[in-house]
């Protein structure tokens, strides 16, 4: 049945996207800009090589499987039975699988590598045929498995020595990423548990991306320092002791020539695609889409109410007095101040306690007229909830920890349906990390208990119409919410304190893009000083606050002490009712930026926090360049932004300042200096609508997005006339600003109903 492997050694080129032609199997059918080669070579021993234009990127180190108490490693006690490869195809098109039989100890196991012949990905995979016991590692940090593995080598590409990327730790890979040289010396990244997905690049813009590719709940990588041959392996997480019968796990190298924002937005659309992801939640989810008001921690009001007032009265205060100031707050964020807790702080009983709202929630949910968004933690092994302590449902307490986590879909539905009674619109599991690493035993050691807690608490939320916010995910609950859409947002970063630089989320934000789950920089001030607050400091720079929070498309979450908010300020991010006015994409990390950090003086990049987004509006890109700190001088041009899909001729100017405007090109860069985060600089990139005259959107300048769908939802240029297709609220007034032969002209707008065609020629708007 297995055919042996005649071919000694196959190269597949593949291709950044697919090419139309068909491919031929000998090499480049295009000599399109993508022909840019991503090669796998598979030898006869069974060893193997990612090359990227024809020079080895990575190199196999032994494959590996714990078995029967023992590791077995290839050249030791690892036999390879079988290896043959085999032609197929599947929904990505036709591959060629090399596959590996293996037996270890007790156990067969079989890996295969899929290679496919116009698609820039390969697959590495695991098969438990047998099942395997007596797997677990020395650590749970370790793998139990090695396939692939590779050597961490340095490699000097033409251009510069291979950099890194990798995320790790919690808020989406932000807490423990690493940007370095890919070196024995100088890969230092976040394995284990904590791992995340990490990608390789020259600086040229070729770039890869390694990550588990399903059971993301269950596997992890190691990095096995052993002097210079230092090993980098993907395999089952450490703490797994039996393997169940055919159980897989699979691996991903994904190739992209067109830099590392690229190359992760490719990953991560194959992988959306692969798994279905939808956008509807996202796109429908009131808490990203409107302002809400936020009580977590940084919040003025997190553990502490109005003097002499209880948390019900304080938060039925904060609503009056946003009425008064017309502050369209549409939800309230209610943190972990407001439900019982048990054993090692986990949540006892996920009810409002009366000291706390003494009418109860549903009394205050019905008063106060918003909906909510309420925070929940890790479960105490003293939960009331659980059959062993006296509840309805099926738990696993753990006493060692005093953890518990639920094992009950019955649970999750009920839990969630009896909070609609009190307005939740979105489920805030904050300590993901916590419950996953709290509860060692039963999640560690299982390989699907994982996935089948997070699965629970998805189809809950999508039965009760909710969403759910991730917080201190690592990125294993990132890359599973590929599987449940109602996952929509995901904190990018560590806690708002004034004064943190939690604001810096342009690189967390690469990833949660790519998974298109809304990045959230969390609650911040939008007044420096606010007496008697907990932290005892002030927020430097409010404006980089609502910037970062806007530019993020995530929640917008003022935590302001009644009486000191800027509206003005605040009221920058949104339409009259709190409609969020943002970009189509997260604000991220140019590439240059990103290169710079890791390539250090072997690369001549962006010194400083440089990121770029846009809006899409009728065929147009209206790009943002966000400059909150910058080292020295750094010149983008509109390719390194990122805004080069667009033909029409670009102008750009800096937000404060329209008489900044100037020419924008790949010849004539914009020249970026002396931006700090307390005077933050930003820049706006727009195209030329009409040649004769010369006429450019400017937008309206009060907002921190001037051009955003949800306010201009259309473009109409003919010949020479510009008319604008706008959204808004009756009675609101929005100034937009145009560039007529270099002069500016404003039109005001009043909202009569919900839509307005403004008529540039006839400097009118109805
Ligand atoms: C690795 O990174 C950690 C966290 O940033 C740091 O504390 C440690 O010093 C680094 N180790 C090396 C060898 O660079
Ligand atoms: C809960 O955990 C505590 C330790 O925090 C332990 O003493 C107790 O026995 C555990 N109870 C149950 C029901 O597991
Ligand atoms: C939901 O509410 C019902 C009725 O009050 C209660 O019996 C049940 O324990 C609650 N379940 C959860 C998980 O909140
Ligand atoms: C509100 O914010 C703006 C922009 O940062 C600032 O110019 C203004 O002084 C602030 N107003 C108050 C009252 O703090
Ligand atoms: C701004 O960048 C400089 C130079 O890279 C750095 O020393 C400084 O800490 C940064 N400031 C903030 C607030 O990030
Ligand atoms: C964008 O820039 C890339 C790299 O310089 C170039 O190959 C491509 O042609 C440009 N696209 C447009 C539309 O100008």
């Amino acid at each position: 049945m297995a055919l042996t492997l005649t071919i000694l050694c196959y190269i597949a080129a593949l291709y950044c996207f697919a090419s139309a032609a068909p491919y031929d199997g000998h090499g480049p059918t295009s000599s399109q800009n993508d022909a840019d080669n991503l090669n796998l070579v598979v030898e006869k021993d069974g060893s193997y090589k990612v090359n990227v234009r024809g020079q080895t990127w990575l190199t196999s180190a032994p494959t590996f499987f714990n078995v029967d108490g023992q590791p077995h490693e290839e050249g030791g006690t690892l036999a390879l039975v079988v290896k043959d490869s085999v032609q197929g195809s599947d929904h990505f098109g036709r591959y060629t699988l090399y596959n590996f039989q293996y037996q270890a100890a007790s156990s067969r196991i079989n890996t295969n590598i899929r290679v496919y012949e116009d698609r820039p990905f390969v697959y590495f995979s695991q098969n438990y045929e047998t099942g395997a016991k007596g797997t677990q590692a020395a650590n749970v940090e370790h793998t139990i498995s090695g396939f692939p593995s590779f050597r961490v080598q340095e490699v000097t590409t033409q251009k510069e020595p291979l950099g890194y990327l990798a995320y790790g730790g919690i808020h989406t890979g932000d807490t423990g990423k690493q940007l370095g040289i890919f070196s024995p010396s100088g890969l230092n990244i976040t394995d284990g548990l904590d791992f995340g997905p990490i990608a390789l690049f020259d600086g040229s813009g070729d770039a890869l991306v390694i990550s588990p590719a399903n059971n993301f709940m269950s596997v992890s990588n190691w990095v096995i320092k052993d002097g210079d041959t230092n090993t980098l392996s993907y395999g089952i997480m450490g703490g797994v002791h039996t393997v169940p019968v055919q159980f897989g796990v699979e691996f991903l190298v994904y190739y992209c020539s067109l830099g590392v924002n690229q190359a992760f937005e490719g990953w991560g659309g194959h992988l959306r695609d692969r798994y279905g992801r939808t956008d509807k939640f996202v796109n429908d989810d009131l808490s990203i889409n409107y302002l809400g008001y936020w009580t977590d921690n940084g919040a003025y009001y997190y553990y502490l109410t109005e003097p002499q007032k209880t948390y019900q009265q304080t938060i039925l205060d904060v609503k009056a007095n946003a009425d008064q100031l017309d502050i369209p707050y549409k939800y309230v964020q209610y943190d972990s101040w407001w439900y019982y807790r048990g054993n090692t702080n986990g949540v006892k009983t996920w009810v409002a306690r009366p000291d706390i709202f003494p009418d109860g929630f549903v009394y205050l949910y019905k008063n106060l007229g918003l909906p909510t968004v309420a925070h929940n933690r890790y479960w105490a092994n003293d939960t009331t909830y659980a059959k062993a302590n006296g509840g309805q449902y099926n738990f696993i307490l753990e006493s060692s920890t005093g953890r518990a986590v639920p094992n009950d879909q019955k649970f999750w539905d009920d839990l969630l349906r009896n909070a609609s009674s009190w307005g939740l619109i979105t489920y805030e599991q904050d300590w993901l990390n916590a419950e996953f690493d709290g509860v060692i035993e039963p999640l560690h050691s299982d390989v699907t208990l994982g996935d089948t807690w997070l699965t629970q608490m998805a189809s809950a939320a999508a039965k009760n119409k909710m969403t759910i916010q991730y917080c201190m995910a690592g990125s294993r609950h990132i890359m599973h919410a590929l599987q449940t859409p109602v996952v929509t947002q995901a904190r990018a970063s560590m806690d708002y304190h004034p004064g943190r630089d939690q604001w810096k989320i342009g690189v967390s934000s690469i990833f949660s893009y790519a998974m298109r789950i809304a990045p959230f920089k969390d609650n911040f001030w939008s007044t420096s000083d606010q007496p008697g607050n907990k932290y005892k400091q002030t927020e430097p720079s409010p404006e980089t606050q609502v910037i970062v929070s806007v530019l993020s498309t995530g929640p917008v979450g003022p935590s302001d002490r009644i009486g000191y908010s800027n509206v003005s300020l605040i009221m920058r991010c949104c339409n009259a009712e709190g409609l969020i006015l943002k970009p189509s994409k997260p604000a991220t990390a140019i590439d240059d930026q990103i290169y710079q950090t890791a390539l250090g003086s072997n690369y001549n990049g962006a010194n400083g926090e440089v990121w770029t987004t846009y809006s899409a509006v009728g065929g147009l890109r209206f790009g943002i360049i966000f400059v909150p700190n910058i080292t020295g001088q750094y010149s983008i041009t509109p390719t390194k932004a990122g805004f080069n899909m667009t033909k029409n001729q670009l102008a750009v100017f800096e937000a404060h300042d329209t008489r900044t405007m100037a020419k924008f090109s790949e010849e004539q860069p914009l020249h970026i200096s002396g931006c700090v985060p307390s005077t933050p600089c930003i820049y706006h990139a727009t195209p030329l609508l009409t040649q004769y005259p010369p006429v450019f959107l400017l937008g309206e300048l009060t907002k921190v997005v001037p051009v955003s769908p949800q306010r201009v939802t259309s473009i109409d240029v003919t010949g020479n006339e510009v008319k604008l297709y706008l959204q808004g609220v009756p009675n609101e007034v929005a100034h937009f600003t145009f560039s007529v032969d270099s002069n500016m002209v404003t039109i005001s707008c009043q909202f009569g109903s919900r839509s307005a065609v403004l008529d540039l020629n006839a400097k009118s708007c109805q």
